[in-house]
């Protein structure tokens, strides 16, 4: 039979090819765009003591870091103008930036560029997960569970982030910024709505739902390289992971972020990535693909069977061995994609969206108070995945990360037109606030010293009764003890300034051993073309996030200098941290966010009336004050957690070796999940920056083994613990839940740690279990 002529059709259907081809590249770089910024993205791991220190987040003293679930990591991204003004902006998978963490950053960075990076134009953002180890701000009241400070979670803050900006600068190239939106329907609710109702109905009435439902994402693409990464913003708590959760956690943001990055290698796989990637990411996820002929299940077994687990001898050869999978999955002919998931005025939003119930009854919570039979600790919000807090996190990383792929996928709109930013600090003890007053005309109010309400201690449905803050407690938090001896009765002036808020603390005017709250907060705006950037220190809610970005707006709009479009987000928790920002409104009903309002009833129209006047600086090109600097009190900060005294095994057993390994002769299939317990170390010795503490590997050729998962993984967990409190002896469990994607082959798993020894050295060891086959 002879073949069809199809010629014309052909020649027809490779113009229109064409010209598809022509519309993806034109639209991959935004249709008729020209580069007109510097654009440079940088990540590193920022992840922290995955051992014996407190979690940032719930205030939950038993809420210890006992592992990780996946890492940390500080994202950052620079947008520069070639011969003009740059921004930079670092999101963190951490609870919240801080004032102490940011001061540093920005010393190493003078040192490093002089004043390219100063407070004004850098912006350090935290995601709010409540599952990062804590200990790093310089406040008291945000150090009391985490026993003061804690120099390692500190440092590794620090360390990473400046590292992030390095990559970020040295990454800088021509490229284009694109901005897109759409809503997220299921990954939020209102977990004050009777907070919330309070607000005007008039203004109520103007938006369809009580919490923020829309993510505006950045897409950078670079003109040589093409897509180079994504930051984004959307608004809901990082507290999918409960308040009982002890392994280290980006939360749903952390997720998202994860997922993201992996999407886009997995999508380039073709192109980009190295030889030694390719076969990594054959292995991890596109196996199935790859029909598997010449081995059959018995041989597989025959080869496990060959394989015994390898003594626990330290290696030389440690840190090469450790590299993490995705150190190798690096594109080799340009920066690694980074993706980052960013928080905003969060302040009521719960990710818990199948609304907050009582663990005693099922019933919901009432709706006031959020208790159950007038107590609080029985009334807990429910996730997408209860009661699996796991299932929680992924399902919300998914909506988030799957409407983000969807935006960036679709960005049109080009940023243009200058880059600029304005900052100032401000003294929110005694602001003085101009106000319309009820009637007409416009009256003088001020906020106030800090202070905390009844309601902060009841916690929230996410993570209820959240401080034990009566006095003489004796629970044995040392430093508790040593700080309650400083609480201070406020006076007269105080308790009018704050009505209706009772006050439990009086943290503004509590000054012993050092400052118990913030009185100096930074405020800033960062341009680039038609977009704001607001930075605020602490957790807006709906209502509040709402009114705020419209001020700005209309100050923006009003200027003349934006063509129709303008983009305003709120950076939520940037650059310090001051707790919540309610509406007047919501204040009066004091739940937790208004009880946790710091300033008084007024804190959020101060912080109008200022944003007001950096926006207006900002479209008239004055410069602002620089208002009074927060105080540096890294050397004033206490720490009483204990260090590592030393690590050992029981007779006879190397540190390493397996303790309890996987069954002989197994297979497992897809689905199942693959235990290992290993004699370990405390992971504080070595926090494997860049490393992992796990690793999954699979068997190629005869003696090849290949890393395919790491502790950076979510399949894989790391989890960490010691029999007693005070005992040298460790293990760490490593549980890889084997994903439909993987490979069929002969696998193993390992552990890396470094042990202390009395005399304080510290040796790296390495371990294996025996092989095992996934069929
Ligand atoms: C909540 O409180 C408001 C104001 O006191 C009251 O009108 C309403 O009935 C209460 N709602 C419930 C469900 O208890
Ligand atoms: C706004 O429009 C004017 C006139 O069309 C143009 O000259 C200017 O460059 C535009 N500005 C921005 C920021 O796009
Ligand atoms: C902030 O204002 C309060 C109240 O006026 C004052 O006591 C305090 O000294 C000020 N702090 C700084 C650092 O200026
Ligand atoms: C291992 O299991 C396979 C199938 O389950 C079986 O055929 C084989 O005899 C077993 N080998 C050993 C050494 O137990
Ligand atoms: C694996 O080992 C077998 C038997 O020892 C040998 O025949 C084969 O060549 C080896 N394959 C590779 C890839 O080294």
């Amino acid at each position: 039979m002879r073949c069809l002529d199809f010629g014309p059709l052909r020649t027809a259907a490779m113009i229109w090819f064409a010209f598809l081809l022509f519309l993806v590249q034109e639209n991959g770089r935004g249709v008729g765009a020209t580069s007109n910024y510097l654009i440079g993205l940088g990540s590193y791991d920022i992840t922290g003591p995955a051992a014996d220190v407190n979690m940032m987040g719930y205030a939950n003293m038993e809420q210890i870091a006992s592992g990780i679930h996946f890492r940390l990591r500080a994202r950052s991204f620079i947008v520069a103008e070639p011969q003009g003004n740059r921004v930079l902006f670092v999101n963190l998978d951490a609870c919240m930036a801080s004032q102490l963490v940011t001061i540093k950053v920005l010393e190493r960075l003078n040192a490093r560029y002089g004043d390219l990076y100063t407070e004004k134009n850098v912006a350090i953002s935290g995601i709010h997960t409540h599952a990062g180890p804590g200990g790093y701000l310089q406040y008291v009241v945000y150090i009391v569970t985490s026993l003061g400070f804690v120099r390692q979670s500190f440092n590794a803050l620090v360390d990473g982030i400046e590292q992030s900006v390095v990559q970020a600068h040295e990454n800088l190239r021509p490229g284009s910024v694109f901005v897109n939106t759409g809503e997220i329907l299921n990954a939020g609710i209102n977990r004050s709505p009777s907070a919330y109702l309070n607000n005007p109905a008039a203004e109520r009435g103007k938006y369809k739902y009580d919490v923020d439902k829309e993510m505006t994402l950045l897409k950078f693409v670079d003109d040589e390289w093409g897509p180079v990464g994504s930051f984004n913003w959307f608004a809901t708590h990082g507290t999918s992971m409960s308040r009982t959760n002890g392994l280290i956690s980006g939360d749903n943001k952390g997720a998202a972020a994860r997922f993201m990055e992996d999407w886009f290698d997995q999508n380039n796989a073709g192109s980009t990535l190295s030889k030694a990637s390719k076969s990594i990411e054959i292995s991890r996820r596109i196996s199935n693909i790859i029909p598997i002929v010449h081995e059959k299940h018995h041989e597989l077994l025959e080869i496990a069977a060959s394989f015994h687990p390898s003594p626990g001898r330290p290696s030389t050869k440690f840190m090469s061995m450790a590299r993490r999978v995705r150190s190798a999955l690096r594109l080799t002919d340009r920066p690694r994609f980074v993706s980052a998931f960013c928080q905003t005025n969060c302040g009521d939003v719960s990710p818990n969206v199948l609304g907050a119930f009582c663990t005693d009854t099922g019933l919901p919570c009432d709706f006031n108070h959020s208790t159950c039979g007038g107590k609080n600790e029985l009334c807990y919000g429910r996730g997408p995945g209860y009661p699996d807090e796991f299932e929680n996190t992924r399902i919300i990383g998914e909506r988030q990360f799957k409407k983000a792929v969807n935006l960036f996928n679709t960005a049109s709109e080009q940023l243009k037109g200058k880059v600029d930013f304005r900052h100032t600090y401000l003294n929110f003890s005694k602001l003085e606030v101009t106000i319309p007053k009820e009637g007409g005309g416009m009256r003088v109010v001020k906020t106030c010293p800090a202070a905390m309400g009844f309601a902060f201690a009841a916690g929230t449905t996410d993570g209820p009764g959240a401080f034990d803050f009566k006095q003489g407690d004796d629970k044995g938090n040392a430093f508790w003890k040593l700080v309650r001896d400083f609480l201070k009765t406020p006076d007269q002036e105080q308790v009018d300034c704050q009505q209706p808020k009772p006050i439990l603390l009086d943290t503004g005017e509590m000054k012993k051993p050092y400052d118990w709250a913030p009185s100096i907060l930074p405020i800033q705006i960062l341009r680039i073309g038609q977009l704001a950037i607001l930075s605020v220190p602490g957790e807006f809610t709906t209502m509040a996030g709402r009114r705020l970005r419209d001020a700005v707006k209309t100050v923006l709009t009003g200027s003349g200098q934006f063509n129709g479009s303008v983009h305003v987000v709120i950076a939520g928790l940037t650059n310090t941290y001051s707790q919540y920002i309610t509406t007047f409104e919501e204040y009066e009903i004091q739940r937790y966010e208004g009880a946790s309002t710091l300033y008084g009833p007024h804190t959020l129209s101060a912080y109008i009336q200022e944003f007001k006047k950096l926006a207006t600086a900002l479209t008239s090109g004055q410069p602002v004050q620089k208002g009074p600097r927060p105080p540096d009190l890294l050397n004033k900060q206490i720490s009483l957690l204990p260090p590592v005294v030393v690590d050992a095994t029981p007779l006879g057993k190397k540190f390493g070796d397996v303790s309890s390994d996987v069954p002989k002769n197994s297979t497992f299939k897809k689905g199942d999940t693959v235990t290992v317990v290993f004699w370990s170390a405390c992971p504080r010795n070595d926090l494997m920056t860049e490393g992992t503490f796990s690793l999954v590997e699979l068997l190629q050729g005869n003696d090849t083994w290949l890393p395919v998962y790491d502790d950076d993984d979510f399949c894989l967990r790391f989890k960490w613990s010691r029999p007693a409190k005070l005992s040298a002896r460790s293990r760490a469990t490593m549980e890889w839940s084997i994903p439909e994607t993987a490979a069929p082959g002969v696998y193993r798993i390992r552990h890396f740690g470094a042990a202390r020894s009395l005399f304080g050295s510290i040796k790296h060891f390495t371990g294996s279990s025996s092989a095992f086959v996934v069929a």
